[in-house]
């Protein structure tokens, strides 16, 4: 969880501003927010969806895979909710089969994935030792994938560094990583480039660098406040660069295919649009998220406005020089332009103003911004705590997007919601709700011009959510953590997202309501079946847990009251659902 996503969350303050911007380009007036463009996307366009290793795969210890950051990380007490570990998540390590055809059944163009760093190099430097097994884990996944026509698209860094690294070299902080990440970025291309045409070298080192350094909310939990993150995102920038590089020189003109890295980025919208320190104070938080990794990419160096808030603020501290380290001319033309598409991720929107965090009172990331985030109560906010749904700031990133960087080829490589709920919910249309409106911002983005090539809706299937464990769900799919075959459920998005991937749009409004209508329909059978199920497995843990004399109250309350009442609760929404279908009818 973000930590500049719960004060902003803490500062719940309702805010009324007509949302109106000052790029010179794009037609603002015309981004009416309750108006729905109906109209498909430019042939070719790519439908797909997503995971990563560590949220997935499981087999966290099998076939000589080596110990990541967040394998110790998350055996450590007290670090993610209730404890949870990746060790098994979905068991998508033996799954190939069932999760291809989940994404067959979706139509899926593409399917984007990340190689476990330690799975194939378990200490993570190459001359140690090269994990065979782990090598043909991700060669039968990309065989399979392109037997049944979906393009792999590759993240080389999910944030799974090998531990080692972590223990030898302080990992991020140490300018060593660039070399051990080219290395094995390297091996990569040489083993699967024949088939992967799309390589992301990290995906959103905005959270490796602050909660992994700053915050320490992430592996390796480290909490080197107000230098830490600049320092990690520093050395990644660069070994983002050596290894499109690497690419470029040794591999591209036999493999053809592209290299890019996939950034996150909220939208900031400036509280008061007429005074002009919320206008600034807005693009410096969108300059401090994705312009801190995408202006030195696009442009050869960090964004101005860093290097003078973050140099002024060490100055009033008394450093010699700028917590933000500075790159060299040569470095500067080596970085600019390594990028051959820019992935996007993007969730949400914040409403920001100026805000004075005097120098003297400690330093972190955050008070460097001397910004305020706050939210408007009426969005919906169905999931995660950080996470609103606010459909018309997509729009307004990506159009930032083009303009500041020179209009790239673009893929969303993340966009989705969770449910807070650890009740089964099959009928998920708040999900469908968030996918129509955020993929109809994004075709009135292509229609501004930009150029968006592609969209991976964010997660193929529920899985570890990071410090968050399994508490929020993203997936199209629903998976039975508890039940130990992980069998995973369709919930009532698939048929939605299914029919935009198969109509490439939004063909017309008496279409796309029955579409919703379809989709919410047929869940409440499923919704009973898999509500029967689960009072099954109640059922057997309610006798386990009788015979176990150490079970704990904790383990009481998860494993048999919250199932017991969600069960309920679902029951009785199908008896009410029921009861409404027939009075309709
Ligand atoms: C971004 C991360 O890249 C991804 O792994 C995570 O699941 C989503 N945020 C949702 O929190």
């Amino acid at each position: 969880m973000m930590l500049s996503h719960r004060v902003g969350r803490v500062c719940h303050v309702l805010v009324l501003v007509l949302c109106l911007s000052s790029a010179e380009d794009f037609d603002w007036s015309a981004n009416n927010h309750d108006s729905f463009y109906y109209g498909t996307f430019p042939n070719g366009f790519s439908w797909g969806a997503g995971g990563s290793a560590y949220q997935t795969e499981g087999a966290w210890d099998k076939d000589g895979k080596g110990l990541s950051i967040w394998d110790v990380f998350t055996h450590k007490k007290g670090k993610t909710f209730l404890n949870d570990t990746g060790d098994s998540s979905c068991d998508g390590y033996y799954k190939i089969k069932d999760d291809i055809l989940l994404m067959k059944e979706l139509n899926l163009n593409h399917y984007r994935f990340s190689i476990s760093w330690p799975r194939i190099m378990p200490t993570g430097i190459k001359s140690d030792h090269v994990n065979e097994k782990g090598l043909k884990y991700y060669d039968v996944l990309i065989d399979e994938l392109l037997e049944n026509s979906i393009t792999p698209i590759v993240t080389l860094y999910h944030w799974d560094l090998p531990q080692v690294l972590q223990e030898k070299y302080g990992g991020w902080q140490n300018i060593s990583m660039i070399n051990y990440f080219n290395d094995f970025a390297n091996l990569c291309f040489e083993r699967y480039g024949d088939r992967v045409k799309y390589w992301i070298t990290f995906n959103n080192p905005w959270s490796v660098a602050v909660e992994g350094y700053e915050t320490g909310e992430h592996a390796p939990g480290l909490k080197l406040r107000g230098t830490g993150a600049y320092r990690a995102a520093h050395h990644i920038i660069k070994a983002h660069a050596k290894v499109w590089h690497t690419y470029d020189s040794q591999w591209r003109s036999k493999q053809k295919g592209m290299v890019g890295i996939s950034l996150y980025g909220d939208w900031g919208e400036p509280v008061d649009i007429t005074n002009q320190k919320d206008i600034e104070a807005a693009e410096r938080y969108v300059q401090f998220y994705i312009g801190w990794f995408a202006t030195p990419i696009f442009h050869g160096d960090y964004p101005q406005v860093m290097k003078d808030f973050i140099g002024r603020k060490s100055t009033q501290q008394g450093l010699g020089t700028s917590r933000l380290p500075s790159f060299s001319s040569q470095e500067k033309s080596y970085i600019k332009g390594t990028c051959d598409f820019l992935g996007v991720g993007h969730f949400t929107t914040r409403y920001i103003t100026q805000k004075t965090f005097p120098s003297n009172r400690g330093t972190t990331y955050f008070s460097d911004r001397d910004i305020a985030e706050l939210v408007d109560p009426r969005w919906p906010d169905p999931g995660s705590e950080w996470l609103y749904s606010v459909p018309w700031g997509f729009r307004r990133l990506l159009n930032f997007i083009k303009t500041q960087y020179g209009n790239p080829m673009i893929f969303i490589t993340e966009n989705g919601v969770s449910e807070k709920m650890m009740c089964t919910e099959l009928c998920d249309d708040w999900r469908i709700q968030y996918y129509k409106d955020y993929i109809n911002e994004m075709l009135k983005a292509i229609r501004d011009g930009v150029n968006v090539k592609g969209y991976t809706a964010w997660s193929l299937l529920d899985k570890f959510e990071w410090d968050e464990g399994y508490s929020e769900r993203f997936g199209l799919y629903y998976v039975d953590f508890k039940n130990k075959n992980k069998p995973r459920y369709p919930k009532a998005s698939v048929q939605f997202y299914k029919r935009v991937i198969n109509s490439n749009g939004f063909p017309n409004q008496r279409e796309v309501e029955n579409w919703k209508r379809k989709a919410t329909e047929t869940c409440s059978t499923s919704n009973q079946l898999l509500a029967a199920e689960e009072q099954r497995n109640t059922a057997a843990n309610i006798l386990r847990l009788i015979h176990d004399p150490l079970t704990s109250h904790m383990e009481m309350v998860t494993e048999v009251v919250v199932p017991t009442v969600c069960t309920l609760c679902i029951l009785i929404s199908a008896v009410f659902l029921m009861f409404l279908l027939r009075k309709r009818n």
